[in-house]
Formats: C-alpha cells, sequence, structure tokens
C-alpha cells in the first residue's frame, strides 16, 4: 500500500458530501462513472441495487489500487466515538488460501464421519461436495477478514462498528465491479484464526472475498415496503 495513502484519511482528502462522497474518493463519481472492471456506469444507487452476495470467482487478479481504494472506503465508515476498534487482514497469498480451503474441507469431513450410518459411498458423496463448495467459495484472488479488537475504546460497540465497515466494504468493492460475500459460517472463524494466526484479543466480524464474479446472481427476493417500514409509531 502506498505510504501517502496509509498516512491520510481519505475522509481528508474527500471533495463531496454524503452519497457522492464514497464515490468520488473511489475516483468514480463525477464526470467519471466509469467502472473500471465491467466498464458498467453506476451511480451510488446503483451499487446498493446490483450488489449481490457472490460465492464463485473468476481467477483474475484484483489490482492493488483496487484494493486500497475497497479498504479506504472501508475505514470511512462511522464508528462508536470515532475508536475505528478494527483490522483487516488482507490475503492473497494462494497457498494460505490452499491451506484453508484443505482445513475447511477436512472439519466437514470430520463432522460428516461423527454422523450415525455412514457408509464409504455416502462419505465419497459428501467429499466431492466439500471440494466444489469451497472449491467456489475459495476461488476468489482476495480475501479480507474483517475483525475488531476486545481492546479498544468502546469494546462494547464493536459489534455495530465492525458489521459497517463490512457494508462500506462489500459496496466499494461493488462500485469497482467486484463480487463479495459477507461471510460467517460458510468458512467457520476457528479455522480462520488457526490459519492466519490471529491473536484472541480480536474477534473475527466476517471474511469476505473480493473477486470478479463467475456470473452476477439474480437478486433474491427483498421484502416489500409495507413489510419493514413502520411510519411514526408501532
Ligand atoms: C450476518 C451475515 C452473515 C452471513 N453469512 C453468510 C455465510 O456464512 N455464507 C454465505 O454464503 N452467505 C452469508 N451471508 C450472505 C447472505 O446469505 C446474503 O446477504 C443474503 O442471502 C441476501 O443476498 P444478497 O446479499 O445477494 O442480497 C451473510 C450475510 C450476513 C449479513
Amino acid at each position: 500500500m502506498r505510504e501517502n495513502q496509509k498516512r491520510r484519511g481519505f475522509l481528508k482528502t474527500g471533495t463531496a458530501v454524503g452519497a457522492g462522497l464514497l464515490l468520488s474518493n473511489l475516483g468514480i463519481a463525477g464526470e467519471n462513472k466509469t467502472n473500471p472492471v465491467s466498464g458498467e456506469e453506476m451511480s451510488i444507487w446503483d451499487v446498493f441495487e446490483k450488489r449481490r452476495s457472490v460465492r464463485k470467482f473468476k481467477s483474475t487478479r484484483v489490482p492493488e489500487t483496487h484494493i486500497e481504494k475497497i479498504l479506504d472506503a472501508a475505514r470511512s465508515a462511522p464508528t462508536a466515538g470515532n475508536q475505528q476498534p478494527w483490522k483487516f487482514l488482507v490475503i492473497q497469498d494462494k497457498s494460505k488460501i490452499e491451506e484453508l480451503k484443505k482445513e475447511c474441507i477436512a472439519k466437514s469431513m470430520e463432522r460428516a464421519k461423527s454422523k450415525k450410518d455412514q457408509t464409504a459411498e455416502k462419505l465419497k458423496e459428501k467429499e466431492d461436495k466439500a471440494n466444489t463448495y469451497y472449491g467456489d467459495y475459495l476461488s476468489a484472488p482476495v480475501y479480507v477478514i474483517v475483525l475488531t479488537d476486545k481492546e479498544s475504546k468502546y469494546p462494547s460497540y464493536n459489534h455495530h462498528d465492525g458489521p459497517l465497515a463490512a457494508g462500506y466494504l462489500i459496496l466499494a468493492a461493488r462500485a469497482l465491479g467486484y463480487g463479495t460475500v459477507f461471510c460467517t459460517d460458510s468458512i467457520p472463524e476457528d479455522i480462520t484464526s488457526k490459519v492466519f494466526n490471529i491473536p484472541d484479543k480480536y474477534v473475527r466480524i466476517c471474511i469476505i472475498p473480493i473477486g470478479i464474479p463467475d456470473k452476477w446472481p439474480e437478486s433474491p427476493e427483498k421484502m416489500k415496503w409495507d413489510e419493514f417500514v413502520v411510519n411514526d409509531s408501532f
């Protein structure tokens, strides 16, 4: 990551306010809204609408400048008392991603073997499924583990601050043309702690792959307006 970018908070360099801020700092606002990866014209409203959870990726590299922009957006998220209690563990080492995959498959097979009435045939089927499942989830070129620090200034607010930053991250990634998924149980926390040697003082919020989707999924059904909005009072 470039030194000057590491030193300056991007909020200090932003020129716009509100919705425009995110996109201007991603370099796709104003006259230049063209998405650098997909060539799409995207407003911030398109970013909200077109973000989807993606679970299979192309292996295409994500340029370092894009990773920086995505992380820069994540750190612009609000936090309680501006405590910024997080760490973003960025993983691009293919051998570590492969190790993660192996550990996930091994855990899933351990679970399968502990079940009653297993046959060799059923176990083989399970193993094939686990290979495909984790092969897809772990097909992205980049993973970010979003962590919060139990020793932060206001730790009781970490469960608000962490997911907000993750939300900014996935929107920023979408603005640049990448798919992501806010991943929790699909890639178990104890495995990421072990593989990446994460100190006990960090709580994992999620692990997020970033990459070009194998294909963009359709939107799952979202709640209707009158199902989720309450006006004035219950
Ligand atoms: C707290 C949380 C936990 C999630 N955990 C997982 C997960 O472990 N695996 C997964 O594939 N998706 C996970 N998701 C993604 C959701 O399944 C997804 O957001 C939802 O199905 C709606 O689809 P959309 O994101 O495309 O709108 C999680 C999302 C959230 C917010």
